[in-house]
């Protein structure tokens, strides 16, 4: 154990017992770990009794802040009734059903059907199946491979890692695997060339994608996975054109799309689901996270009455859909996601995060004018992202070697405000039930470190 840890401290044991994800390993044995102790509305508090404004909702997850009464006793209620049953064989139970019933109804699924797992990784690995079932069925069993996009965020689980964007998720194990593809990222701050407008930008990236198609034989390639907005990649917003002319190519070489709505999903872009948001008509959609709150590890897939059909016609002779996982559908998870859901109808969700999301983003706006250094602001809803740059006329990035965004994130935190870098983009999905009170207390805080960052940058 490392000597500077207290012997018994949680601290110390956490270093020599715990692996955490996405932690550089050797600097975790040496600083140890972040100990967060209780949680109170959109606040965490550490070990030392410090409180902070969580703007990431953890991991763009706990929509309902750290605390809420309400889910604890959903749980605590479902737990007294049946704490564990499974989904399998033909069992069900009543808050099963019910989710099923309410997440088909607010999809827009018509006719469609509602599969729960436990994960969003699971969510997105199980749409790849069934877009397989499908093609099968409709005797195109060769189409296979599976197209997302440069710097997306899938998962972590092998597939749902392959379909990621990003080396980080790659490097330390051979991946991706075989059949699984990257076209373009729709990054109009990035991507679009000098003189090239949106729509032309979205013509590009649809040319681009069709020649990928082409390139692989379009009777290989069963889908096309996007997330809305995408979230971990930098908060990365579409040309407006965009879903409707990559959708048209998806069509012509019979693609189906797949809508990672794990954190678009419950309101997070100011519409219920970041398809309305950015115009996109998935054939399936894998929704996590703001499903629950994140109170309970539960995902689900809502998909197309076609996709179900290929299933069912996949087993005409009695065969079973051979997929599932224990807690598939469990009763405490659902019965937190049916209460989850129930407050952000009272809550207004939409109108809410509309107006906290316009509050936010007229704040970051109005800090641009002051800080040279902030490049972009972008998002929707309560999903925005700052992007600092060296050069705001040129949009030249700062040196990595720099780490501008986690040195932002490290200040923040000083400040009492946690965000998360995704490399010098600052990103900020706060819990939905923020006030106008706590938007303005972020912005503050926000506003504070950037200026301190500035300071720092200029003494270099
Ligand atoms: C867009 C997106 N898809 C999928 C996942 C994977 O979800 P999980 O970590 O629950 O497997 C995440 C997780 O952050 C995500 O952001």
């Amino acid at each position: 154990m490392n000597q500077h840890f207290k012997p018994n401290s949680v601290a110390g044991r956490d270093v020599a017992s715990h692996l955490h994800s996405q932690t550089n390993p050797k600097r975790f044995e040496e600083k140890g770990p972040v100990i967060i102790t209780k949680g109170e509305g959109i606040h965490v508090f550490d070990d030392a009794g410090k409180s902070y404004i969580d703007a990431m909702a953890g991991l763009w997850c706990a929509s309902l802040g750290f605390n809420n009464e309400r889910l604890a006793a959903a749980a605590n209620r479902q737990y007294s009734e049946l704490g564990f049953y499974h989904t399998f064989f033909n069992r069900t139970h009543e808050p099963a059903t019910n989710l099923a019933e309410t997440l088909v109804d607010l999809t827009g699924m018509k006719g469609g059907k509602a599969y729960f797992a436990t994960s969003g990784s699971e969510a997105n690995e199980t749409m790849v199946k069934l877009a397989w079932v499908y093609h099968t069925v409709r005797g195109k069993p060769t189409k296979r491979k599976v197209i997302a996009r440069d710097r997306a965020f899938h998962g972590s689980t092998i597939a749902a890692a392959s379909m990621c964007g990003l080396t980080f998720m790659h490097r330390e194990f051979g991946l991706p695997i075989p059949g699984f593809l990257h076209t373009l990222c729709p990054d109009p701050y990035r991507g679009m060339l000098d003189g090239e407008s949106e729509d032309e930008f979205a013509d590009r990236l649809a040319l681009e994608l069709e020649r990928l198609i082409l390139r692989e034989g379009p009777d290989t390639i069963a889908a096309f996975i996007a997330e809305p907005i995408n979230a971990g990649g930098g908060i990365i917003v579409p040309p407006k054109s965009y879903f409707a002319k990559i959708e048209v190519v998806l069509a012509k070489y019979d693609i189906l799309c797949l809508g990672d709505e794990i954190v678009c999903g419950f309101g997070r872009t100011g519409n219920w689901f970041g398809k309305d948001t950015v115009g996109m008509k998935p054939h399936m959609m894998a929704l996590a996270k703001g499903l629950s709150s994140s109170y309970f590890p539960i995902s689900a897939v809502v998909l197309a009455p076609e996709i179900y059909d290929a299933v069912n016609a996949f087993n005409k002779q009695g065969g079973s859909f051979g997929h599932g996982f224990t807690n598939s559908g469990h009763p405490v998870g659902v019965a937190v996601a049916l209460e989850t859901i129930k407050i952000y109808n009272e809550m207004n969700v939409v109108e809410h995060v509309r107006k906290m999301g316009a509050r936010l983003k007229w704040h970051f706006d109005s800090m641009a004018q002051r800080y040279p250094m902030i490049g972009d602001v972008r998002g929707a809803g309560l999903m925005l992202g700052i992007e600092l740059v060296a050069d705001r006329a040129t949009r030249t990035p700062f040196d990595p070697a720099l780490q501008v965004g986690l040195t932002f994130d490290q200040i923040a935190y000083e400040h009492g405000l946690i965000g998360r870098c995704m490399g010098d983009t600052l990103g900020f999905s706060p819990p939905l039930i923020v006030t106008e009170k706590d938007i303005d207390q972020i912005a503050e805080r926000c506003e504070t470190s950037l200026k301190v960052l500035e300071g720092r940058l200029t003494v270099r």
